[in-house]
């Protein structure tokens, strides 16, 4: 169902200028929605439309099938459910200190001092703003401001959160971070629409696209449709996503299966075609005609490594101790992935599931994760993109811990199943430490 939606929306600005000449969207409760268009294209105007920040020309705005209303009562009414983060956060902060300005939503909600104390600590906590939280916004880093902007709408928590440019001047790992917020968040229910000109993210985050152009909607679609349009991406500005890109070059030589959409790694590496005929060093006492067990040792398939990868028939034996083999079947032995709750952290537990779970590698989602570990004093050697890098790591036959918390816990656990349900190759995947 749409919650949010236009009807041949008209803007222009008090100078003449038309930044949006009739448009019609609509945005679907509970999805993730991106806008992507040139410079100048309208992205942000037409934000400032659908909270009512700016009041249209003509056409009309629909929240939950209803009118906007433009009275004081209607517009308090927008402004509780559709949050919206302003490109530049200069627009957006304004109290004396931190913590007063991510207070100000709750309190204008009219909660308890209680209540928006816990509301506002609980933020603060989980945007790694805690430290910061009594100095003035405007003696932040850009980054840091945009972390605030964003905590001060979080913390309102209302249905729909807009967020223009999201990610533009946070560092990549603040940036990963962010979206592992929004992608919590999103898991919960609240509906989420951004602008970017990340078109990787563009293709690998959202579930609906709007491409604009010179304040108008030129193409929408799932990001697999848009992307797949070349004149499209061309007339909206764009380029396209590094994986489609790698995607297709490797498909036209033949390495990968076609007719695929691969929006991350783990996805692209999913499509790529076992090879057929190889190399292999085998024991000397080998036959042709036998079947080989081969695993991936160091990168390449070899015997006796540890996980099963694929089955191959020895087609011809090579007098220097090499065969050429046919790959037979195509059965990953994948690793596994378990997730441990770090707000549950207890020493000696932690301890045996190192020991018993073999663990390759830890990695740490959320800013919250990374500071309790740093306090625990465990070591993190994946800080950013840790689904998808676990992931890569369960494909090579390994197992990772994945330290997390709150929303972030179940939203790690349906990215894997959906990876794995995808691709066909189990995965294991655990939370470890709850009863
Ligand atoms: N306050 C304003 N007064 C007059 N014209 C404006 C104003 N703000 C924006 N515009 C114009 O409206 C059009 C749409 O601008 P908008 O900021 O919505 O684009 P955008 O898609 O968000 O661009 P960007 O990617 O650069 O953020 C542009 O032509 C811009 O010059
Ligand atoms: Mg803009």
């Amino acid at each position: 169902m749409a919650i949010l939606e236009t009807k041949d929306l008209k803007y222009s600005y008090p100078d003449g200028t038309t930044a949006i000449r009739g448009m019609d969207i609509e945005i679907m409760r509970g999805k993730k929605t991106a806008f992507v268009g040139r410079n100048g294209s309208g992205k942000s105007t037409l934000f400032m439309l659908l909270n009512g920040t700016i009041k249209p020309k003509d056409g009309r705005i629909l929240f939950n099938g209803k009118q906007l209303g433009y009275d004081r009562k209607s517009l308090r009414d927008i402004r509780k459910n559709v949050g919206i983060v302003f490109q530049n956060s200069d627009d957006q902060i304004f109290a004396p200190t931190v913590y007063q300005d991510v207070a100000f939503g709750p309190t204008n909600l009219g909660y308890s001092k209680e209540k928006v104390r816990e509301k506002v600590t609980e933020t603060l906590e989980y945007f790694g703003l805690t430290d910061l939280k009594d100095k003035p916004p405007h003696h932040l880093s850009g980054g840091q401001k945009k972390r605030v902007a964003i905590a001060g709408i979080v913390s309102m928590q209302p249905q729909v959160i807009i967020l223009d440019e999201p990610l533009a001047n946070l560092d990549p790992v603040g940036a990963d971070e962010l979206l592992d917020v929004l992608n919590a968040l999103n898991d919960s229910g609240t509906t989420l629409i951004i602008s970017t000109h990340d078109v990787d993210l563009a293709h690998n985050w959202a579930d609906h696209l709007y491409f604009m152009a010179k304040g108008k909607v030129i193409g929408e679609g799932t990001p697999d449709k848009v992307f797949n349009d070349p004149e499209l991406i061309r007339e909206a500005h764009l380029k396209s996503p590094i994986t489609l890109d790698i995607y297709h070059e490797i498909e036209r030589r033949g390495l990968a299966k076609p007719n695929q959409h691969p929006t991350s790694v783990p996805e692209l590496v999913d499509t790529l075609k076992p090879p057929e005929l190889m190399w292999v060093e085998v024991p000397t006492e080998t036959l042709e005609g036998d079947v080989l067990n081969l695993g991936v040792l160091h990168g390449e398939y070899a015997l006796q490594s540890p996980y099963e990868a694929v089955n191959a028939r020895v087609l011809h034996m090579h007098s220097d101790g090499r065969a050429v083999v046919e790959v037979v079947r195509h059965g990953i032995k994948a690793g596994g992935i378990a997730i441990y709750d770090i707000e549950q952290y207890d020493p000696d537990g932690f301890q045996r599931i190192m020991e018993t779970e073999e663990i390759a590698m830890i990695g740490a989602m959320g800013k919250q994760s990374k500071m309790l570990a740093e306090e625990y004093h465990i070591p993190i050697q994946i800080s950013s993109g840790v689904i998808d890098r676990t992931l890569l790591m369960a494909l090579c036959g390994k197992r990772c811990l994945i330290l997390t918390s709150g929303g972030m816990i179940s939203h790690s656990m349906k990215r894997i199943d959906e990876y794995a349900q995808r691709s066909g190759i189990a995965i294991n995947v655990s939370i470890v430490n709850h009863d």
